[in-house]
């Protein structure tokens, strides 16, 4: 790639301060108290998480006065993805938010962070304490989001939803569970992938083998695109189900599937495909990426 590691869709607007440690502080560690070693990548890690959240949270805003959060539930659906795409291709570190209740079955926690999220569930944020993890040639950041009072406009309870924004909600996130919330609680986490030092190289060595070598290429880079595509398809059983790519390649050719890599907005155009958050371009591949990429997806097996 010609940058590496950019950043996910979706975004931190209220990453709540450091607190109290936490049990799950016993596996990781306290990001502040890095050892020095890892100490540029945290801090890579915690400044792009803090323009993402600055460009999400003014977006927001501007929406739910402009709008109402009718509109703004379109902002974060449709334009969360490129903003924080954008910004992670600039800074290098990967980025997203996740929760133990997701809207968006895309935002499935990294696996490094699934214990630390499942343990923390249902916990008041102040309560939960911002974590790092050591991943060889990785760190990765866990911080707290908490609840807020505009918040609740979308992630609040019964009375708090007005219908006409539930139902734009529930059109968009048949399968939402991020209701329900009240202010202070953990909503949920954004975390953080920044390289260490230099050793950007290791995409190879994080595929599983899969035997034919393209492939191989193409499974590692999957695992490198951002926005991730599982944030908006089903890959190996995981993500978003609103489309799944599992067994694509019975449907596509992979000449088919190079084209939605390489220029998602005229293949949408040409096919009359519609739906939202619109694919994205990885202009950050070269085509011989894009073939190896294309090949890994259309050797899914049908599930
Ligand atoms: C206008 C409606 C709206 C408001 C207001 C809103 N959100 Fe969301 N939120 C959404 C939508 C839509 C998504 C799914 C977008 C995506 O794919 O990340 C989402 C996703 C999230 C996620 C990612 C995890 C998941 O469930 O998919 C977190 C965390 C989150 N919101 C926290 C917050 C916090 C904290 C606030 C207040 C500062 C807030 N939201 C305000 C609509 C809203
Ligand atoms: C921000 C959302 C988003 C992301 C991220 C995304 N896609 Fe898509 N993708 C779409 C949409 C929307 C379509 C249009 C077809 C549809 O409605 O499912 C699409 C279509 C496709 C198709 C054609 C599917 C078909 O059924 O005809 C393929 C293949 C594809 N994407 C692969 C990928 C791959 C591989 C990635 C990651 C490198 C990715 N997409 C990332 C939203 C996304």
């Amino acid at each position: 790639m010609k940058k590496h590691r950019i950043g996910l869709a979706a975004v931190a607007f209220a990453v709540a301060l450091p607190v109290l440690a936490s049990a799950q502080a016993a596996q990781g560690f306290a990001p502040e108290a890095a050892p020095d070693v890892l100490k540029p990548a945290v801090k890579a890690a915690d400044e792009a998480l803090a323009t993402l959240k600055a460009r999400m949270t003014a977006r927001l805003m501007q929406e739910l006065q402009a709008g109402g959060p009718l509109r703004a539930v379109n902002v974060c659906r449709d334009e969360a993805p490129a903003i924080a795409a954008e910004i992670s291709r600039t800074s290098g570190v990967v980025v997203g938010r996740t929760s133990h209740r997701l809207r968006n079955a895309g935002n499935q926690p990294p696996a490094w962070a699934q214990a630390a999220v499942a343990a923390t569930a249902g916990r008041k944020a102040a309560d939960v304490a911002p974590v790092a993890f050591a991943l060889g040639d990785r760190v990765g950041v866990l911080r707290p989001i908490a609840m807020a009072g505009p918040c609740a406009r979308c992630h609040g309870g019964a009375g708090e939803v007005n219908p006409e924004t539930a139902a734009a909600i529930r059109a968009a996130y048949p399968q939402d569970q991020a209701t329900g919330f009240a202010e202070g609680d953990l909503r949920g986490f954004a975390w953080a992938e920044a390289r260490v030092g230099a050793a950007l190289a290791a995409t190879s060595t994080a595929a599983g083998p899969v035997g034919d070598p393209l492939l191989a290429k193409g499974k590692a880079l999957f695992a490198e695109a951002n926005p991730r595509c599982i944030m908006c398809h089903t890959v190996e059983g995981k993500g978003n189900p609103a489309s799944v790519l599992d067994g694509v390649g019975l449907r596509l050719d992979r000449a088919e599937i190079v084209k939605w890599l390489r220029d998602p907005k005229a293949q949408a155009q040409r096919l009359g495909k519609t739906r939202k958050p619109a694919m994205v371009p990885y202009p950050e591949f070269e085509d011989a990426e894009i073939e190896a990429l294309a090949a890994y997806i259309a050797s899914l097996p049908k599930p």
